[in-house]
């Protein structure tokens, strides 16, 4: 851009201003509002040092051929899979993310879309704007009790975590598959299969991952019961969406509750004509607080670089030897 100032390209406009954080000596392309296209980012990145990436921009080999001086990527989310990493690190490019500060958000939204997918509030506000509500019925929209019942957290990091201490305060008992064991009072590791069998309600915390990805398909969902709800507020490729629209269809599960989708943003059809699904769009961490501090941490981390310090939350520490 000036040819002197490192330049840091952010892919979508952010919700406070990073500038500062970057400090004076760096220069910051961004689209005013909005995104950048793909081609537009790929031209922005020509003479980029670094880049601010947003969780739907698929971060790789070709983006990194494009963009020949970058040092760092920063991307704007906890979960990176959006990045190939293993590309990034061979070109001795940092990557980071922006775990904790939006745990607790991800963690109230996720309660949000238990209680609103088991109590068919979707359902309910559908009625009460449509005019054909005819008033208090003893056997109207009748859901699923969420107090005193079973919680089956698959993936047991910070959010997993979060979504505990919250299902405490709702006398939930807490089971959770994690391929690690994690000392949290009241919560009881299970194999998968145990986890799916005994849970009244099913949310996803795991990262996606090639053992991830569908780990929710037509199998999983014929292990659970009849009268239970599914929760992704995780990434949308860990739910075979045609398996689960399939499986409300049946009856084979309750209802589900899906803040993500494995094409976002586009929806599965059937899911999107099903009144057993509330859906959100990809608003788990959609607080000022959150995002915020997504950006924060993300404008830090590029600071942290273009000054060769090593920054917080780097990905793949491997590339500091290269
Ligand atoms: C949001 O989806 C994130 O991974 O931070």
């Amino acid at each position: 851009m000036n040819g002197v100032s490192p330049l840091a390209v952010c892919s979508a406009a952010l919700p406070i201003d990073i500038r500062p954080i970057l400090g004076p000596g760096v220069a910051l392309d961004s689209p005013p509002r909005g995104s950048f296209s793909r081609a537009e980012l790929v031209a922005a990145l020509r003479e980029a040092d670094a880049l601010i990436a947003l969780l739907d921009v698929a971060v790789d080999a070709a983006l990194f051929d494009a963009a020949p001086r970058l040092r760092v990527v920063a991307n704007h989310a906890v979960g990176y899979d959006n990045v190939d990493v293993a590309a990034a690190s061979a070109r001795g490019i940092a990557v980071t993310n922006t775990p904790d500060v939006l745990t607790d958000a991800t963690a109230d939204f996720t309660f949000a879309l238990i209680l609103a997918a088991a109590r068919r509030l979707g359902e309910g506000e559908a009625l009460a704007r449509s005019g054909a509500w005819l008033g208090w019925a003893p056997d109207q929209l009748l859901g699923q009790a969420v107090a005193n019942r079973v919680i089956g957290i698959i993936g047991f990091g910070r959010i997993g975590q979060a979504v505990a201490r919250r299902a405490a305060g709702f006398a939930m008992q807490v089971l959770y598959s994690s391929p690690r064991a994690v000392d949290v009072a009241g919560a009881r590791r299970v194999e998968l299969d145990q986890l799916l069998a005994d849970s009244d309600v099913v949310t996803l915390h795991c990262p996606l991952t090639p053992a991830t990805r569908h780990i929710i398909d037509a199998g999983a969902l014929a292990r659970m019961k009849p009268t239970a709800v599914l929760v992704n507020t995780a990434r949308g490729p860990c739910v075979d969406e045609e398996a689960l629209a399939a499986a409300l269809e049946r009856g084979t599960i309750a209802a589900a509750g899906l803040d993500v989708f494995e094409k976002e943003p586009s929806i599965h059809p059937r899911l999107l004509a099903s009144r057993k699904v509330v859906l959100a769009p990809h608003l788990g961490s959609a607080t000022l607080e959150a995002r915020g501090g997504m950006a924060r941490l993300c404008a830090e981390a590029v600071a942290a670089v273009l000054a060769g310090r090593r920054p917080a939350h780097l990905v793949n520490p491997e590339v500091l030897s290269s």
